[in-house]
């Protein structure tokens, strides 16, 4: 009979279901509010952090990367995909999972799936943006895209700046009565409409969110009027936008990390030279955000490590306590440290 193994060998693990059940235990809108401010908390002591623009592996299908950093007593990482093709072969365009490790010992502190997670720190990311950039009394926002973010993003947006009236369009009717159908009862008030340009009628935030390898135009410049706050999500990869660039021209940019996003986010597109605003100094109140009424601020978020980051501190602390994760054993656990090929007889026949 193996031994079985040590306290420290043990790692927690939270599972697709557990992160469910985690989620419905706290409310999803309080979860998102919650998120909303650790990020926030984070991005103030941004200047802390160890900064690096993801690895990213490209494919002609998508992308795989990993999205690492520390703060000198944690460290984390995340795997994740993209792969817009996806969706046609009955898989999901973005799967992810997270690790957080003790700076002090290198040891796993944390392993957990990240598809849920992202989902839930993207929204609460923009909605956080959007605190700083969006016109104040936002009530109306259009939801481009209904695919697997949207209703985070909606109900983010709700939970973080009061927005009551979401308006939706997607190319695909199907994931427009998917969102619609998932908001009903959500107590936000739900339009479908026949174009994007329907959508962002009156909206005062506009999200995209759509997935495309290839530069896309979801919103050309003629569309965007005076005043409205963009929370650009879905590019956020070489060759992948979705904003015309004469909207850029017009708009005051505001990003996570300077070296990913010129590469990655819709800035990819202008000049080097382009002017930009880190969101960290916006929120530590080093830049200004929204100066006036007239201004477009465009948010051309590629999601950063840091984020990540902050969700899993989040979860870790969360879990705490609760059953809402399995103890994996993840780490060798020799009785004395250097014999970790007498620990593999324990489990010899
Ligand atoms: N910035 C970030 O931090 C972050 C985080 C997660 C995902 N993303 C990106 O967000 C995007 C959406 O992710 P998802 O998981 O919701 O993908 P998804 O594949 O589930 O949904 C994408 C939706 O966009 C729709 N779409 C495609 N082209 C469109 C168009 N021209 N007009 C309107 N709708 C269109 C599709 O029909 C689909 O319903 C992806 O590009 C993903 O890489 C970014």
């Amino acid at each position: 009979m193996p031994q079985s193994p040590s306290q420290k060998a043990l790692v927690p693990f939270v599972s697709v279901e557990n992160m469910m059940r985690l989620v419905h235990s706290i409310g999803v809108e309080t979860m998102l509010l919650e998120l909303a401010d650790v990020v926030e908390a984070d991005f103030r002591r941004w200047e802390v952090f160890d900064k690096t623009p993801r690895v990213a592996s490209h494919s002609n299908d998508g992308v795989i990367e990993l999205m690492p950093t520390s703060d000198g007593e944690i460290y984390s990482f995340k795997y994740v995909n993209g792969h817009p093709s996806n969706m046609a072969r009955g898989l999901q365009t973005v799967t992810a999972l997270g690790l957080l490790a003790e700076v002090s010992t290198g040891y796993p502190a944390l392993l957990t799936e990240m598809t849920l997670l992202t989902a839930l720190r993207t929204a609460a990311t923009s909605a956080m943006a959007a605190r700083h950039l969006a016109p104040k009394g936002a009530k109306t926002m259009a939801m481009i895209g209904n695919g697997a973010q949207a209703e985070f993003q909606a109900l983010a947006m709700k939970a973080v700046l009061g927005i009551e009236h979401v308006q939706l369009y997607d190319i695909d009717p199907n994931a427009m009565a998917k969102t619609e159908a998932n908001l009903a009862g959500s107590g936000l008030r739900v339009t479908a409409c026949p174009s994007s340009q329907a959508a962002i009628e009156g909206a005062q935030i506009i999200t995209t969110c759509t997935a495309d390898k290839q530069f896309a135009t979801i919103l050309t410049d003629n569309m965007v009027g005076a005043g409205v706050h963009i929370n650009a999500i879905g590019g956020d990869c070489p060759g992948k936008t979705e904003l015309h660039r004469d909207i850029l021209l017009r708009a005051e940019t505001f990003v996570e990390y300077p070296p990913q996003t010129r590469v990655e986010g819709e800035i990819q597109q202008m000049d080097p030279d382009y002017p930009i605003t880190e969101l960290w100094r916006v929120i530590t109140g080093q830049a200004k955000g929204r100066r006036d009424d007239r201004q477009i601020t465009l948010f051309d978020s590629v999601g950063f490590a840091i984020e990540d980051f902050s969700a899993l501190r989040y979860i870790r602390d969360r879990i705490n306590g609760t059953t809402f994760y399995q103890e994996l054993d993840v780490i060798a656990d020799p009785d004395e440290p250097r014999d970790l090929f007498g620990m593999l007889q324990r489990a010899r026949v």
